[in-house]
């Protein structure tokens, strides 16, 4: 009897848009997988290093079907490695941030399907510093914490844990952005204090948008996904850091 071979797993980070930002590993990986599945943020110029002939699926999740689609990646995983097929499992910036990463691999893993992850530039930092928006300073900013914006609890929580730290950062912050800024000032953030929306970061649709937080908590900033939400004072390092960067970094609005 032939016993068919497992395809081992791996768990790619495809960075936040442009192919040159995913690590060599990636790169060099991506091109020998079987199978590639990909999310939504994964750019098609990442998805063309993939081998010419790889089955390519696309599993990414629009809202409200998040678990019908997570059920179908885990089948898919499980389905071509046991197959003895070798899976990208790609997901943008890094799988392992906000990504549900941890819960592929730890599926794999019971099942005895070998994996290896291979990091990615999360969205969270390269996406502001592309931006020209350090998350840290050493005079204005010791710390930064990133958040989700998007909670399928809802967003009570205690916003006083997030009003004191230096540089916040918020993924999946657009939909509720105003009730963010709301929390966040009424928590005891400075209402003044400047903020910061990338939207298609390292990507040549990059659109920034400079406002503060009472105008996000107003209604006032209008902005699309995906972006990443800066909050604190390195915002106004940009007017300097980006004055003579790429022009493509350069799109902005300003709203206050
Ligand atoms: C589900 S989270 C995944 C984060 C990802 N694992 C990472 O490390 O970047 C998706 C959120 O990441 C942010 N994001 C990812 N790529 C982005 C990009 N190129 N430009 C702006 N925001 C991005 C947005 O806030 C988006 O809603």
């Amino acid at each position: 009897m032939t016993s068919v071979r497992i395809g081992t797993v791996y768990l790619i980070g495809a960075g936040p848009g442009d192919p040159d930002l995913l690590t060599v590993r990636a790169a060099r990986v991506l091109g020998r997988c079987d199978v590639v599945l990909y999310d939504r943020l994964v750019s098609s110029g990442v998805l063309a290093l993939a081998k010419p002939d790889a089955e390519l699926i696309f599993v990414g999740k629009h809202e409200g079907q998040q678990e019908p689609v997570q059920s179908k990646i885990f089948s898919l995983i499980l389905d071509r490695a046991l197959s003895g097929k070798t899976v990208a499992r790609l997901k943008g910036g890094d799988p392992l941030v906000f990504g549900r990463g941890a819960e592929e691999w730890a599926l794999a893993v019971e099942r005895g399907i070998p994996v290896e992850f291979i990091p990615g530039v999360t969205s969270a930092i390269s996406v502001p510093g592309l931006a020209g928006i350090p998350l840290t300073h050493r005079e204005i900013s010791q710390s930064f914490t990133v958040i989700t914006g998007h909670c399928s609890q809802g967003l009570q929580q205690d916003w006083s844990r997030y009003a004191r730290i230096d540089t916040l950062v918020v993924l999946m912050g657009v939909k509720n952005r105003a009730f963010i800024a709301q929390a966040l000032i009424e928590a005891g953030r400075d209402a003044h204090q400047p903020v910061a929306f990338i939207e298609h970061g390292a990507t040549p649709a990059q659109r920034v948008v400079i406002s503060d937080l009472q105008s996000v908590a107003r209604g006032h900033v209008d902005v699309g996904n995906p972006a990443v939400f800066v909050i604190g004072e390195v915002v106004g390092l940009r007017e300097k850091l980006a004055a003579i960067s790429d022009s493509k970094n350069l799109t902005e609005e300003l709203f206050v």
